[in-house]
């Protein structure tokens, strides 16, 4: 393997010089530097302690540092191995979620009306979103669906990545959205190791829940980017802070890349409060409790008439995909829309997406709001069993 970032990367992104401000070299003093406004933030309730006035910090190496870390402490791989260093703040870049660090990962390998991204449906929506704004052409290779096992087809997306050097992305979503499946590592490895033409971007918005982060590998493999988000296990979706792990080159191209403020004051600093050790075991009990009641539910509501026995894909993540009436879409999506307006409990109809027909995406609630669905559920689905 012979891999060279400057031959991924797009010219012109290679090159950028990042944005710098004065703030960069100077941050203490009477700062009119940057047309700020200095007597604050007008509704005088936003008190002006909290430096509202001022712009964000651009590089958040403090959040980045502390996240490191904790994949490095709760990494499955031994850090022992030479060539796998233990990641630090160089191997990050923050973004308005992962959907900004998904978008920017295509802006800054793939050239428009050009060059493709590789996905494998069923799968998330937004780098097919994200292509498309882009301009770029996005090619398909299933999942394995006949088995239920839902995992990557490393053999048929070899070929087709060597087939077409103009294939610059590979997307895995690792646990899968909606599969809940998390992809072998194993598998992932085979693609590191088989293609240089392009990056394998692994999407690891859910790993908290099932653990075995990739992210730790980004130092082995250069052709490695792992997203992460704290949307999900940290309960922060509001604050959109996502996470691109990759080789401190090409961590340093997207940090170039990125608007510098991306990331706002309230941000960073639930951000950071989250990775304090504290916060950390607290995510990692929530979601454990969060596996539990997701078993509960998964036992209560495919004991039903009218819910298959097994589940589709796996249980990786904070979610379950159940397959209604043997695959009768009809009657998910009359289960959906009266679960909805009635009942007052919203679910995802997922029949639509390759392998999963017939099938709502349920996501786990707290135990009162689970207790909520799996009576609403099992009364709703009554009355559709028995037309
Ligand atoms: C697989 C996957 N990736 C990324 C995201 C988006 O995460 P964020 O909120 O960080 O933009 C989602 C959200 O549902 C997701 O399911």
């Amino acid at each position: 393997m012979t891999f060279d970032l400057q031959k991924i990367v797009r010219p012109k992104i290679y090159n950028l010089e990042p944005y710098r401000c004065a703030r960069d070299d100077f941050t203490d003093g009477i700062l009119l530097d940057a047309n700020e406004n200095a007597h604050g933030p007008t509704p005088k309730e936003l008190n002006k302690d909290s430096q509202l006035h001022r712009y964000p910090d651009p590089h958040q190496v403090e959040f980045k540092e502390a996240m490191a870390q904790y994949r490095n402490k709760t990494s499955a791989f031994k850090t022992t191995e030479p060539e796998l260093t233990p990641l630090s703040a160089q191997n990050l870049c923050l973004g308005v979620g992962s959907d900004e660090s998904i978008d920017a990962i295509i802006r800054a390998t793939c050239v428009p009306a050009k060059e493709k991204i590789l996905v494998m449906p069923p799968t998330y929506s937004m780098y097919s979103v994200c292509a498309n704004i882009n301009d770029i052409e996005v090619v398909q290779c299933p999942l394995i669906v006949s088995d239920n096992s839902f995992q990557v087809d490393t053999e048929k997306v070899l070929t087709m990545l060597h087939a077409d050097p103009l294939i610059k992305l590979c997307f895995i979503t690792s646990p899968g959205n909606p599969t809940g499946v998390k992809i072998d590592t194993d598998r992932i490895i085979s693609l590191l190791e088989n293609w240089d033409n392009g990056l394998v971007v692994v999407d690891e918005a859910y790993i908290d829940f099932c653990g075995g982060s990739t992210a730790p590998l980004v130092t082995k493999y250069p052709n490695l980017v792992t997203l992460q988000t704290l949307s999900k296990s940290f309960g922060l979706a509001g604050i959109r802070l996502g996470m691109t792990f990759a080789s401190s080159q090409l961590s340093n191209i997207l940090n170039a890349m990125k608007a510098p403020y991306n990331i706002s004051r309230m941000a960073a600093s639930y951000a950071l409060t989250a990775v304090q050790q504290n916060n950390l075991q607290l995510m990692e009990q929530t979601t454990e409790s969060m596996n539990i009641e997701q078993r509960r539910l998964l036992k209560e509501l495919t004991a039903l008439d009218g819910v298959d026995d097994q589940y589709v894909g796996g249980l990786d993540a904070n979610f379950i995909l159940l397959r209604i009436n043997g695959g009768d879409n009809e009657m998910a999506k009359q289960l959906y829309y009266t679960l909805a307006t009635i009942s007052g409990v919203v679910v995802r109809f997922r029949g639509t997406e390759l392998g999963c027909t017939g099938c709502l995406r349920i996501t786990v609630g707290t135990e009162e709001e689970n207790n909520r669905l799996i009576t609403e559920f099992k009364k709703t689905l009554a009355q559709l069993m028995k037309k």
